[in-house]
């Protein structure tokens, strides 16, 4: 039997990098998807007319959309088992750059964010007294890497996804989280880091190679598969070793 046979899952960001990769992936192994992203035109053009994926377009930040989505999530194929918070935006700028926008902006998208989807998912999973949630943090939020919005949305994610854990467990929602290092999706793409920086980023990473997006894929699957019933709270980092040196 595929791993996540007759799951039906929510996946925010569904339509570039990790989580265009998790939908392939968690459609591979038998779920139901649910694409949510703010990018309708690339949720159309990866997945449209595909009859276990349903896009929806959905902001993270804005709490009316959410209660909307999951409802429509629900009505389309009935239930929604699994949540992975996905979604979010990165910045290279240190403190002295940003600007307080910046800094709301980040919060708004990738903590904030992720509180709205816990809370308008948990709704449905109470109900039906079972549910995982996976939370994407970064390896930013474990060590000290950037004086900036991006690491601390990232430790708000971290602390209540632990918080949340602990809230729902009685309810039989698992929340976990992940916390990825440098993958190579869009989002660094876009960075003006340059190929020299990556590089040295690489030699310094004990695997000696960069994240792929099916690395982060494939943890986040476990974590939000039946074999992981009995681990919720957990803290996952996926950085070839980086944080460990
Ligand atoms: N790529 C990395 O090195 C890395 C490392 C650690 C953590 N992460 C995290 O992993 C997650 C996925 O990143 P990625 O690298 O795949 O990025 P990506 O830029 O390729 O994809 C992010 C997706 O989120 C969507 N999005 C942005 N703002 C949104 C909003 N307000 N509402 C709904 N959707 C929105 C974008 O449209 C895009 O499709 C992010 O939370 C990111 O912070 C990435």
């Amino acid at each position: 039997m595929s791993r996540l046979q007759d799951k039906v899952a929510f996946i925010t960001g569904g339509a570039s990098g990790m989580g265009e990769m998790m939908v392939k992936q968690f459609t591979a192994e038998g779920a139901k998807v649910i694409a949510a992203d703010i990018n309708t035109a690339a949720l159309e053009e990866k997945w449209g007319g595909q009859d276990n994926i349903f896009t929806i377009k959905l902001n993270v930040t804005e709490d009316a959309e959410w209660e909307d989505a999951m409802k429509k999530a629900v009505d389309h194929f009935g239930k929604v088992d699994i949540l992975v918070n996905n979604a979010g935006i990165s910045t290279e700028k240190t403190v002295d750059q940003i600007t307080i926008e910046d800094w709301r902006r980040l919060s708004d998208i990738n903590s904030f964010g992720t509180f709205l989807g816990m809370k308008h998912a948990s709704k449905y999973m109470k109900e039906a007294k079972k549910g995982a949630i996976v939370n994407i943090s970064s390896y930013t939020a474990l060590i000290g890497m950037g004086l900036n919005p991006y690491s601390a949305s990232k430790g708000a994610v971290r602390a209540i996804s632990k918080a949340a854990a602990a809230e729902y467990g009685h309810a039989g929602i698992r929340v976990n989280t992940v916390f990825p290092g440098v993958i190579q999706t869009p989002m660094v793409a876009n960075l003006e880091e340059s190929k020299a920086q990556l590089d040295i980023l690489k030699k310094m990473t004990p695997l000696q190679r960069l994240g792929q997006p099916e690395d982060v894929g494939n943890a986040v699957l476990f974590l939000a598969s039946d074999e992981a019933s009995y681990i919720t709270g957990a803290e996952l980092v996926i950085d070839g070793g980086y944080s460990a040196r």
